[in-house]
């Protein structure tokens, strides 16, 4: 048996891919374009594993699908990739159309003509999981309850709105086709092989380099925080058990602001890597806002708990422990990461 992953490359994709084949004999084929938040380094480990087949292509790439879906014949689609970076989108969303609306749109397709041409006995265990997000939800009120699976879509960047779409053509694939598909929307990851344009990784590296740390606003937006192998985990309990046609919410209960968020950062450096400058938040500097900027998000995880059992492993204190630990113990990751093209995106977004 095999699963094919898409975006398996980049940071969630990664952790999973290597998470099942922890866990699993069972084959992964990944798809991945390998645009700058892609990164081969990631599975480095895999190197030899003959469970493990990477396919460097876009889920745009029609006739690359209907030939990867022939040849593996996966039992279940898993779709992490996208264009994932909100400030990105703002400054370019042509690209979170293009892989995100329409990327999904072939994906879906091509999946739907594959499964139409199953074996009967086969079909019904078919699954496509699209990765979602909980920002097509919009923002939240300081003291409104948390995203519920039923609370209407209300997106407010490019980034979110693309997603949105793509949830909603993943729906209609099911509805109108039949093709059995499942859809998670989680909260904000954190963890090892984040990409450093995302907060936490960003605050961890500028750190260490000695570099401003920006907090946009006054940085007392919220988000839900999760720990990334816990969205791993959540997305096997889905693909295993998740009735057909159904969202499920994935959030770590974890509501933290973001200075918060960027203190805490600050004191677990001081303690694991104490600087002779002196504590890490004198170099904490607040930027202009990002436009549109969604004040808070947060996930009611019940039903997910209550229908399937899963709840996450970790608390925030133990995952950012175990992220900065990540990032002190991989200075060579982050430096090749760091390329020219991450350099240009530094220099654009916070000139
Ligand atoms: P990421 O940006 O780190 O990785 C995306 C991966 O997709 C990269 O490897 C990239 O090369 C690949 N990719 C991009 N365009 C592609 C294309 N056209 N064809 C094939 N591959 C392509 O993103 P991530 O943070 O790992 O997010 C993965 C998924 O999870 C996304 O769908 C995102 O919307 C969703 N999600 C992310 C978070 C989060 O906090 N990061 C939270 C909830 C949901
Ligand atoms: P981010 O990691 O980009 O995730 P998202 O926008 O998808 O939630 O940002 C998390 C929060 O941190 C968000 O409220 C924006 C804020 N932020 C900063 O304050 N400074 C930064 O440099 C970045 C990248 C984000």
């Amino acid at each position: 048996m095999t699963i094919l992953v898409t975006g398996g490359a980049g940071f969630i994709g990664s952790n999973f891919v290597l998470d099942w084949l922890a866990q699993s004999q069972e084959k992964v084929v990944t798809l991945d374009a390998l645009t700058y938040a892609g990164n081969r380094e990631n599975l480095a480990i895999l190197k030899g594993d003959e469970r493990h087949h990477f396919v460097h292509g876009d889920i745009g790439d029609r006739a690359l699908l209907d030939q990867l879906l022939a040849t593996h014949q996966p039992r279940a689609i898993l779709h992490f990739a996208a264009e994932s970076h909100v400030d990105r989108s703002i400054h370019g969303p042509g690209a979170f159309i293009k892989t995100n609306v329409e990327g999904t749109f072939t994906l879906l397709d091509a999946a739907r003509a594959y499964w139409s041409g199953l074996n009967e006995d086969i079909k019904g265990d078919f699954r496509f999981l699209h990765v979602s997000t909980d920002e097509v939800y919009g923002s939240l009120a300081p003291d409104a309850p948390a995203f519920t699976e039923t609370h209407p879509y209300e997106p407010n960047s490019p980034y979110s709105a693309s997603k949105a779409a793509s949830d909603h053509l993943v729906r209609a694939w099911h509805h109108t086709y039949g093709l059995p598909v499942l859809t998670t929307n989680c909260s904000n990851n954190y963890g090892p092989f984040h990409f450093p344009e995302k907060l936490i990784p960003l605050m961890i590296v500028n750190a260490l380099a000695g570099k401003p740390l920006p907090v946009y606003g006054d940085g007392q937006q919220i988000r839900d925080w999760l720990y990334v192998k816990d969205h791993c985990s959540a997305i096997r309990t889905v693909l295993a058990q998740g009735r057909l046609g159904e969202t499920y919410n994935v959030g770590g209960w974890n509501e933290k602001a973001n200075i918060d968020i960027v203190k805490t950062v600050c004191a677990l450096l001081d303690e694991l890597r104490p600087s002779s400058e002196g504590p890490y938040a004198r170099l904490i500097t607040y930027v202009k806002d990002r436009p549109g900027h969604d004040r808070r998000y947060a996930i009611d995880a019940r039903k997910i708990e209550r229908e399937l059992g899963w709840r996450p492993a970790e608390t925030f204190e133990t995952g950012i422990r175990k992220t900065v630990q990540w990032y002190l113990d991989h200075p060579d990751w982050v430096a090749r990461v760091q390329s020219g093209a991450y350099r240009d995106w530094m220099e654009k977004q916070y000139a």
